[in-house]
């Protein structure tokens, strides 16, 4: 069994944050979301994977991933000129598939459920004993995994008949047919090449993969289905995001790395890395403080991952993502924010006292 992972995209739906960089690497509990995926792929035994990237994400997450030997896994990276849609990644990474089966996997996609048993139940399948006349038929082509969603039609929907079989798959419907998504999770056999190849373009010019689904369905080849056990989150919006950064560090163990002075103090959950500096400073978990961050008289609340190298002096922050490298100096109450990389809020004290922003393209300032 392979692994596709899909980091390529436009990721316009995180801008400003991911304006510059990857989405699939904006870090949840400081570890970035492409991380979880590839660990997850290596503890299912899966140590070939094919990763999808963009020219504008590749050098970036090719440079984050490396060879994939930190995870113990080898990667081939497969550039996709545009983002032709899930299908088309499917068609250019062909020669890297073959034929062998392959999980496929969304790269900004977090599930609380493990690939594992998903891998597992796929190949009990397959090598079950069969009395068939056209056992290739038979044999499933496809597992999808669907979960109950409150707004299905952002999403692939999937209908199920009676028997609990996958009729009818239809990509962000107007009106969708189920409360059940299609979720960023995939396994195929060969027959998908047929199904990508054979497919056209859909009204938004992507290769759907839940039309490359549709032909195997209509195709008369089975395609099972699971439905999703615990949270999953398509984490390319800042409130996913950031409630999946709460469940993450809701089972983060605590660990203080760092050095603190006696005025500073630690509360439940907390990760504290090595280099970071804690001075007549609070953290109350769950949080994650990252390497080399200097906190100085701050109050650091719940769910509030601070990444690497920031700098935060008189400020008080809570339920929040803050990237690397960032400043937060003499500013309380801050809460539900996503700060990116190099990010500076400030209280200056320059007169005339004002509000001054510099703000990227779609950025959101709600001041208190
Ligand atoms: O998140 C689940 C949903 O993902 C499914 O319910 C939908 O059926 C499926 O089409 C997909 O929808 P999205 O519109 O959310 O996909 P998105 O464009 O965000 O792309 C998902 C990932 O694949 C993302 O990491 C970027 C990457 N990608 C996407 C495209 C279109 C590529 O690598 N190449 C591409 O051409």
């Amino acid at each position: 069994m392979k692994g596709l992972i899909l980091a390529g995209g436009a990721g316009t739906r995180l801008r400003p944050i991911t304006h510059t960089s990857a989405k699939q690497l904006v870090p949840i509990a400081n570890k970035p979301i492409l991380f979880y995926v590839v660990d997850d792929m290596a503890a299912a035994g899966i140590k070939d994977i094919g990763v999808v990237v963009s020219p504008e994400s590749g050098r970036e997450i090719a440079t984050a991933l490396g060879d994939g030997s930190q995870f113990g896994v080898e990667l081939t990276f497969i550039p996709q000129a545009e983002p032709l849609g899930l299908a088309h990644c499917v068609r250019i990474a062909s020669d890297f598939l073959g034929d062998d089966d392959f999980v496929m996997y969304l790269g900004d996609n977090m599930l609380q459920q493990k690939l594992r048993p998903l891998v597992d139940r796929f190949v009990a399948e397959r090598t079950r004993p069969r009395e068939l006349h056209d056992p290739e038929s038979e044999l499933p082509a496809a597992q999808i995994l669907l979960a109950h969603v409150d707004d299905p039609r952002q999403f692939g929907v999937a209908e199920v008949n009676a028997q609990g079989g996958v009729v009818r798959l239809v990509e962000k419907p107007a009106d969708p047919p189920s409360d059940l998504a299609l979720t960023g999770v995939y396994i195929f056999d060969k027959r998908i090449h047929a199904a990508v190849n054979a497919i056209q373009p859909s009204a938004r010019g992507e290769l759907e993969i839940t039309d490359a689904i549709q032909w195997l369905i209509d195709a008369g080849f089975p395609v099972m289905h699971e439905v999703l056990e615990g949270w999953w989150i398509d984490t390319g919006k800042k409130d996913p995001l950031l409630h999946c950064n709460r469940l993450v560090l809701d089972t983060i163990v605590a660990r203080i790395d760092g050095d603190l002075d006696a005025e500073s103090r630690v509360e439940g959950r907390v990760v504290i890395e090595a280099g970071a500096v804690l001075r007549a400073s609070v953290v109350r978990g769950p949080a994650v403080i990252g390497a080399g961050t200097k906190l100085t008289d701050t109050y650091v609340g719940p769910y509030t991952a601070i990444g690497a190298n920031c700098e935060l002096r008189d400020a008080e922050i809570e339920h929040s993502v803050v990237l690397e490298r960032s400043r937060i100096i003499g500013v309380h109450h801050i809460h539900d924010s996503l700060l990116g990389r190099e990010v500076e809020v400030v209280r200056s004290g320059d007169r005339p006292k004002a509000t001054r922003l510099m703000l990227g393209d779609h950025s959101r300032a709600d001041l208190e």
